[in-house]
């Protein structure tokens, strides 16, 4: 049966044209019946203001944020969960009695992900490549759950501050290395958990890898959050080196999950959202 007071909901970023966000959550709706639909609106930075006042006033109900508003989107908000304000940035708004509240469900996301394939959080060493807006959200999330950090970044000074940030708000130690292939042979050795946050293989440079394959341990698991091509290049050579491989679509369709959680209340049907994302990739 069909929902008699239909909602919008949305992408905002820019570009956004390639994006599968409302192939997966049109798919959740079609499938629970409910008749709301999610669309994506490229907007321009200037006109980010102005677009979320139209949407407060009109029949929406909630927006993901993405590359480059996750930070700039802040200013506009009324209020901000204790996670947004943690990781300060926003994937995730909702719409209420006209006040527009933050979220960010992208760390969420990459631990359930990292669940779902089996992966315990607390007491593992957990290497994060990278120390962009995805990879600010994991760290917290994941340092919140009782992992212990390192994090290596091709801009050494942006794990410094990262991991200063988890120190001063959660009073968690991180390690930060060198983003050379000897620093992270030495500790890729001791790391249980692997998480590939830079951009690094991504379509269409998809040959490339973060880190080079001999450095890759058996013992290791190794998580990609790139998700197109599913397969990328790191995570063929981790498949090869022998060890356990997990994805971006996890994160991907948990942080939607996540965020559909918000906005309605709802279970979202990971099974379909991941089956027509891989449809589409594939
Ligand atoms: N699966 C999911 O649900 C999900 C969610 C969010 C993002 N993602 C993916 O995650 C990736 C990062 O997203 P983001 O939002 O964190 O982007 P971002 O904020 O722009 O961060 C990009 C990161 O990649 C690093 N990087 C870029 N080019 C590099 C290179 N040639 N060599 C080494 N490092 C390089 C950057 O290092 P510097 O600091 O040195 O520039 C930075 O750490 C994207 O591919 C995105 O599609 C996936």
């Amino acid at each position: 049966m069909m929902e008699e007071n239909p909602k919008l909901f949305g992408l905002v970023g820019h570009p956004v044209q390639h994006s599968l966000s409302p192939l997966m959550h049109n798919a959740v709706f079609k499938k629970l019946g409910l008749n709301h639909s999610y669309s994506a609106f490229d907007i321009k930075k200037d006109d980010l203001g102005v677009f979320l006042d139209r949407c407060r006033d009109g029949n929406f109900l909630g927006l993901n944020i993405t590359i480059p508003y996750k930070v700039d989107v802040i200013r506009y908000l009324d209020s901000l969960d204790e996670k947004a304000k943690l990781v300060n940035a926003v994937n995730t708004i909702k719409f209420e009695d006209k006040i527009i509240s933050g979220y960010n469900t992208d760390g969420l996301g990459c631990v359930r992900a990292l669940e779902e394939a089996g992966e315990k959080i607390k007491g593992k060493r957990i290497l994060i490549l990278g120390a962009g807006g995805a990879a600010r959200a994991i760290a917290f999330q994941c340092s919140l759950e009782g992992a212990e950090l390192v994090i290596s970044n091709r801009t050494m000074e942006k794990a410094m501050k990262l991991s200063k940030e988890i120190r001063e708000k959660l009073g968690k130690r991180t390690l930060v290395v060198n983003f050379s292939e000897s620093s992270i042979r030495e500790i890729i050795s001791t790391t249980d958990i692997l998480i590939n946050t830079t951009s690094v293989g991504m379509h269409p440079k998809v040959r490339r890898s973060p880190i080079a394959t001999d450095v890759l341990d058996p013992e290791l698991t190794v998580m990609d959050i790139v998700y197109n091509p599913i397969e990328t290049q790191l995570l063929k050579n981790a498949k090869r080196a022998g060890c356990k491989t997990i994805d971006g679509i996890g994160m991907l369709v948990h942080q939607g999950a996540e965020s559909l959680r918000i906005w309605l209340d709802i279970k979202a049907p990971i099974d379909v959202m991941r089956r027509v994302i891989v449809e589409k990739l594939k």
